[in-house]
């Protein structure tokens, strides 16, 4: 990562720091702008056949904001609603202000790499009198016996997710989402999330979680052969207008950091199946190499114990379930119990929720090692539509 430097620039050998000075900038440098850093000028398109947010790289910053369409507002009013926050998005995205009455919270950064993604609930379609055209795959998720859910901060019509490399820039993008949604809708539940900064490591590595661990080694690539499959909807598949769209499911997730801090690192390796340090299995290799799931130690017992979590989670114990997770964590205070408020905005994409998260929660609810240390909190399926095509607002081809 690059500090904000104007060596660079031109300026004459000068260097200065961020808290340099604009003013000596633009002076040193002739009133030509100062260059913005690396992890500034990261720049997301809002148009493709995907909405950005998905197979992006995780974002140091994140807000999820879902929304209930107010009494009377139907299809015309979320497709006009649709319309006003893709413009938005497309020049948020592009670094550019908010059309009008822009907050200025965003101000001297550049886009921060942000992304605004769209998504459908179950509610929308009967809201909208869409009810007919509804994905099946918006059917509600099973109840899990361990789930402790929220009703209020679940689910809801439409979900927002936001991420930034930058604090201010994601913050900016939340405001103007919500005051963009006008009489149209309203707030039910918003969440942040934080993410390890782009630069903070030598070199960029999968990130950690609160409890630690390395987490997403085993996510689909999109270089394999089968990821498009297994994370979009396909064109040609049901419900057309969703062709190139994803089923997002978000799920609160409460880490009980207090239980989990109390283990020995060898009880925290195995409730995984991975050494803490740098996410190897513990049959061995480097983090990437595959899990000997057969491999006996010399006490004849499974090395990688048969209720750790990498195991239970496995595609290949749900019938190649398969999923793209890409959370955030949280950390909102002490809660009322006097433990952290914390843990992992989980979410993950899948082409159809009931060949990706529901198969795998399944055997995980059954009682995997890490379930004693965790706590669903609140639970969100939402269908996310393709990506918008130039002069196409997020949504048309279902609302138009
Ligand atoms: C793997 C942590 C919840 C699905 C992992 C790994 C860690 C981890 C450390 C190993 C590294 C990796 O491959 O990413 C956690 C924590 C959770 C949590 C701390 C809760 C706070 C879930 C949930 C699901 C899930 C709810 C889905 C229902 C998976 C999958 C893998 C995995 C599919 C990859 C397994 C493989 O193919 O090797 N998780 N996880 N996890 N987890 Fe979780």
């Amino acid at each position: 990562r690059l500090l904000t430097t104007v060596g660079a620039a031109g300026a004459g050998g000068l260097a200065l720091g961020a808290a340099g000075g604009a003013a000596a900038h633009a002076a040193a440098a002739g009133d030509a702008p100062d260059p913005l850093s690396a992890v500034g000028s990261g720049t997301v398109a809002f148009h493709g056949e995907h909405q950005a947010g998905i197979t992006t790289p995780m974002h140091s910053k994140g807000h999820l904001i879902a929304f209930d369409l107010a009494p009377g507002a139907g299809r015309k009013e979320a497709a006009a609603l649709m319309r006003r926050w893709s413009a938005l998005a497309a020049r948020l995205m592009a670094g550019r202000p908010a059309e009008g009455d822009d907050t200025g919270v965003a101000l001297d950064a550049g886009p921060s790499s942000l992304t605004l993604t769209f998504g459908f609930g179950r509610t929308f379609f009967s809201r909208t009198g869409l009810a007919a055209r509804r994905p099946a795959g918006l059917d509600p998720l099973p109840a899990f016996s361990a789930d402790q859910l929220d009703a209020r901060r679940s689910n809801g019509d439409l979900w927002v997710q936001i991420g930034a490399d930058d604090g201010l820039v994601a913050f900016h993008a939340l405001r103007a989402i919500q005051r963009a949604a006008g009489n149209t809708a309203g707030v039910r539940w918003q969440m942040n999330g934080f993410n390890r900064s782009p630069g903070a490591t030598a070199r960029p590595m999968t990130t950690r979680n609160l409890m630690g661990q390395v987490d997403g080694t085993n996510n689909p690539r999109p270089s394999d052969p089968d990821f498009a499959q297994r994370i979009f909807v396909p064109s040609g598949g049901e419900p057309a207008w969703l062709a190139g769209g994803s089923y997002a499911v978000v799920r609160r997730i409460r880490m009980l950091l207090d239980d989990w801090e109390a283990l020995s690192l060898t009880k925290q390796e195995q409730i995984i199946g991975r050494r803490k340090a740098d996410g190897t299995p513990l049959t061995g290799g480097t983090e990437t190499t595959a899990l000997a799931l057969d491999e006996l130690g010399a006490d004849g017992k499974p090395v990688i114990p048969a209720n750790a979590h990498a195991r239970i989670s496995a595609p290949e114990q749900s019938g190649g379930a398969a999923m793209l997770r890409r959370p955030f964590s949280y950390h909102d205070g002490i809660g009322a119990d006097g433990t952290p408020d914390a843990g992992l905005l989980f979410i993950c994409w899948q082409a159809d929720p009931l060949r990706g998260f529901v198969p795998v929660q399944r055997k995980l609810d059954r009682g995997d090692a890490l379930s004693p240390f965790v706590r669903h909190e609140t639970s969100g399926l939402f269908a996310v539509p393709g990506g918008a095509r130039e002069g196409e607002y997020v949504g048309q081809r279902l609302l138009e």
